[in-house]
């Protein structure tokens, strides 16, 4: 089942000089592309759109500001179950419930600077690919 996804490099991996291993562990996995590839700094707007089914929780302000505090790298992984396959690699959100092995549980500590977002859906992955790529065909 091959897929495709987006996933962002928080400003914490980039800032921490993180880009090239976390973009390396998604590289060396078999048969997984990466076709598109760009350091960005996120506006407001963007971000309203990508986080705001989140808005009015506690954490929709921190999490605002923190995803506006320098660039990130915006990403399309293509490949098998690559939805899935990322978040697994990412590991959930709270770094210290991350296993080892995985990206937040390897360079993480804090919930909000946690790395990496990936696509949780294939839903999610369209409307995030449109927000991020809108020329992607
Ligand atoms: S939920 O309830 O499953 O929808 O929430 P979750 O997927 O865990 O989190 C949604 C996004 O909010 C980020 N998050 C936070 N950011 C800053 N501070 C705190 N405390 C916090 N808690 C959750 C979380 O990383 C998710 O963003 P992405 O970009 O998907 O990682």
């Amino acid at each position: 089942m091959t897929q495709r996804t987006l996933v962002l490099l928080k400003p914490d991996a980039v800032r921490r000089g993180l880009i090239g291993e976390i973009v390396g562990r998604i590289e060396r996995k078999a048969e997984w592309r990466i076709t598109a590839l760009e350091l960005r700094t996120l506006d407001h707007d963007t971000l309203e759109q990508h986080y705001g089914e989140h808005k009015g929780r506690p954490f929709y302000e921190p999490l605002m500001e923190f995803m506006a505090s320098g660039p990130v790298v915006a990403l399309v992984a293509e490949g098998e179950r690559v939805i899935e396959g990322i978040r697994t690699l990412a590991g959930p959100t709270d770094p210290i419930a991350a296993a080892p092995g995985s990206i937040r549980g390897d360079f993480g500590t804090i919930t909000r600077e946690n790395l990496i977002h990936a696509s949780d859906s294939q839903e999610s992955a369209e409307r995030e690919l449109k927000l991020f790529f809108p020329g992607l065909s």
